[in-house]
């Protein structure tokens, strides 16, 4: 291998249409990149590792500390990181930086670009930083488009697998899913919580609760049958998924109420066809499908969120030249 004396990586964020915590149990799960990316730019040299002209710092770089890690990134390094996606807030900006991250450094040690190394290692990033995670996040932002895991793999049409991802008794098929344009708003409620709480939260529930893990399994079916109606293009029946989906994840513990406000706001607007908290909840964002998203944006930020209409990323981790 034939070391770059620099690298750029940029990987996008994500919204989850379907099945966010059931994911961790080995639940499928459909999510979706967006158009805001994170950057990361690595220099061979300097003193030690620095992250925007500071010192490694494991307190504020946890992910970056993994990534160099599972990497075995051991000599000095300049990195630089700047990310269009606010941080703990259910879009993915942790798992884009892994992804960043983690295709960077291969790139500076000279490695052949490989997304399927690139998932696996930011997997494992997000794993051992946060305790807890299932590949779902790092999956698309390593892949773009729509992603499906599923425990199988699946030979349905419009629906190419990519590869396996496994951990301890866990195993993810990750696929490639065309889905159809969805006129989706995202918003934010502006108040953070950190992925690793809501998962470990969830943990201990569904570890003491037979109830908490039949509605991890419903959470399942819900996500099956929404990518079913996906592929029929029935955006109302999507909706009522997403509004269903919403509920069990109400009551595994990770709603909110500035999120559940704002959920419930959404679906109340004309053509709206349902709402739901997307990533980890406690805070974070919700994602809406209307008929006219822009009503809803606009609507959503008259409520003091911040709300775009989404735009999906195709492209998955790139190195930028
Ligand atoms: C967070 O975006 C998604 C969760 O399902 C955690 C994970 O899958 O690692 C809550």
């Amino acid at each position: 291998m034939v070391a770059a004396p620099r690298a750029h990586a940029s990987a996008p964020g994500k919204i989850i249409l379907f099945g966010e915590h059931a994911v961790v149990y080995g639940q499928p799960s459909l999510s979706l990149a967006i158009g805001k990316r994170t950057h990361v730019e690595a220099e061979a040299g300097g003193a030690g590792v620095t992250v925007n002209g500071h010192p490694l710092d494991p307190a504020y770089h946890a992910y970056i500390v993994q990534a160099l890690r599972l990497c075995g990134a051991d000599g000095p390094v300049r990195l630089q990181t700047r990310s269009e996606l606010p941080s703990a807030s259910g879009v993915g900006s942790s798992a884009a930086l892994s992804v960043a991250t983690v295709a960077a450094l291969l790139r500076l040690q000279g490695a052949p670009h490989d997304p399927a190394r690139v998932a696996e290692l930011a997997f494992r990033t997000e794993f051992e930083t946060q305790g807890a995670a299932s590949p779902n996040d790092t999956t698309v932002s390593t892949a773009g488009g729509g992603v499906l895991l599923a425990p199988k793999r699946s030979e349905a049409p419009g629906t190419q697998f990519l590869w396996e991802l496994r951990r301890g008794e866990h195993a993810w098929a990750a696929h490639r899913v065309e889905l159809p344009p969805l006129p989706l708003v995202v918003a934010t409620t502006g108040r953070r919580a950190k992925t690793g709480d809501q998962v470990a939260k969830v943990r201990r529930f569904v570890e003491h609760s037979g109830f908490a893990r039949d509605v991890v399994a419903e959470i399942g079916r819900i996500t099956l049958e929404g990518v079913d109606a996906l592929r029929a293009h029935d955006l109302k029946r999507v909706g009522h998924l997403m509004n269903r989906n919403h509920e069990c994840l109400h009551t595994l513990g990770v709603d909110a109420p500035d999120l559940h406000r704002l959920v419930t706001a959404a679906r109340n607007i004309r053509g709206a066809y349902g709402a739901k908290l997307t990533g980890a909840g406690g805070g974070g964002s919700l994602i809406a499908l209307a008929e006219d998203p822009e009503a809803v944006r606009a609507a959503l930020e008259a409520l003091g969120s911040q709300a775009l209409v989404v735009r999906p990323d195709p492209d998955g981790v790139r190195l930028e030249a």
